[in-house]
């Protein structure tokens, strides 16, 4: 099984730790090491070494992290700008088919938390098998709230231990529905790691989406070698439709199979999944850099330059960076992408 690295998203809701330049999956938001190096890390013994799919801008990076845990990728593959992860995955499964073998990938972001790292690795394996005989393979999570930045997937007739059937894949519904689906207790979220072979995602692809599938052949038939790695150049990329593979591929498949992911996971997205993933203090505070509190709780404030204080507040979110603040009420703090996008086009 080849482990495929998806880390070319810019993580805005993450703003302003993490920036165009540098993103979030590259910095180390909850331990020492980043959330790429960490996605590399937890990697079962015995798999392949990885395929990295990522921005051009981020090359170097890729290759200082990768080589500070001593990895050498199988390939990097470097996308000129962001055409979300259906071509990623089609860039990755057409690199693994063109050196003549037919691996099994296992398709995983570089921005999730997990902390039970046997049960996931049994999910892999219950993964690579359904995998093998052909299935294209998610992870179902339980949920615990109507998360409208989700896939739901609805489960029918198990096959074996762990998996069973998709009957339906919705991705990120409208919050009503998210409500119903939670309630009904038939719906699973989508962990957004994906298990397949290669050549079965690009039948797929063919299948369903002739135009996303064309494109990328197109693109990766001209790309060229650079400093090591490949690179997609601009001109054919750009044709290449801009679609998550949720949309382009999972909701359309009739050959999908939910394995169910028990394994303490988290996307680390947003702030308020890092507050829910840190350890808390005895006010629900997470305080981290130099911080003091009085009587302030459920907060989460990361200050990397000075002393930060608060004082009879509630549910804010506060990260302080040499040269930007952020201030979110939590019911808010999905939205500091919209921020972004203003200083985006304000630039
Ligand atoms: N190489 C590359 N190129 N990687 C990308 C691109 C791109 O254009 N866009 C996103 N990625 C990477 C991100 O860095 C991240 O690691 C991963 O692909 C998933 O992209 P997100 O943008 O974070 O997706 P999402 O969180 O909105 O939705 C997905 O994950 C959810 C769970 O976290 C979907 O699969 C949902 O169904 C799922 O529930
Ligand atoms: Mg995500």
């Amino acid at each position: 099984m080849i482990p495929v690295i998806l880390s070319g998203g810019n993580g805005s809701r993450l703003w302003p730790l993490s920036r165009q330049g540098y993103p979030k999956q590259f910095l180390p938001l909850v331990g020492e090491q980043s959330m790429f190096q960490q996605t590399i890390g937890r990697l079962p013994d015995g798999l392949s070494p990885p395929v990295v799919v990522t921005n051009e801008a981020h090359r170097f990076l890729v290759q200082e992290q990768l080589q500070s845990i001593g990895c050498t990728p199988l390939q990097i593959i470097l996308e000129p700008f962001g055409r979300n992860t259906a071509p990623a995955v089609a860039m990755a499964a057409l690199e693994v088919l063109s050196s003549g073998r037919d691996d099994i990938i296992a398709v995983l972001p570089a921005d999730h938390y997990i902390a039970d790292l046997p049960a996931y690795h049994r999910a892999l394996r219950v993964a690579q098998e359904r995998a093998e005989r052909g299935d294209l393979v998610l992870f179902g999570i339980t949920p615990t709230a109507p998360e409208t930045g989700y896939g739901y997937i609805r489960t029918g007739e198990a096959v074996g231990t762990q998996a069973s059937v998709v009957s339906e894949f919705v991705e990120k519904p409208d919050l009503q529905t998210a409500m119903q689906y939670l309630a009904s207790g038939e719906y699973f979220w989508n962990s957004g790691m994906f298990v397949f072979s290669a050549r079965r995602y690009i039948e797929e692809l063919a299948v369903h989406y002739p135009e996303m599938f064309e494109s990328c052949e197109l693109a990766f038939e001209a790309s060229e070698s650079v400093g090591g790695c490949r690179l997609l150049p601009a001109e054919q990329f750009r044709h290449c439709p801009d679609e998550s593979i949720d949309y382009a591929l999972m909701e359309k498949t009739e050959t999908a199979t939910a394995v169910t992911l028990n394994a303490g996971w988290s996307d680390l997205g947003s702030w308020s999944s890092l507050w829910d993933t840190e350890t808390r203090d005895a006010d629900d505070n997470v305080l981290l850099g130099d911080v003091v509190s009085h009587e302030s709780t459920a907060c989460y404030v990361r200050s990397d330059h000075r002393l930060v204080a608060m004082v009879g507040v509630q549910d804010l979110f506060i990260v302080d960076t040499k040269d930007a603040v952020l201030v979110a009420h939590r019911d808010s703090v999905q939205d500091v992408k919209t921020i972004v996008n203003q200083l985006k086009a304000a630039n």
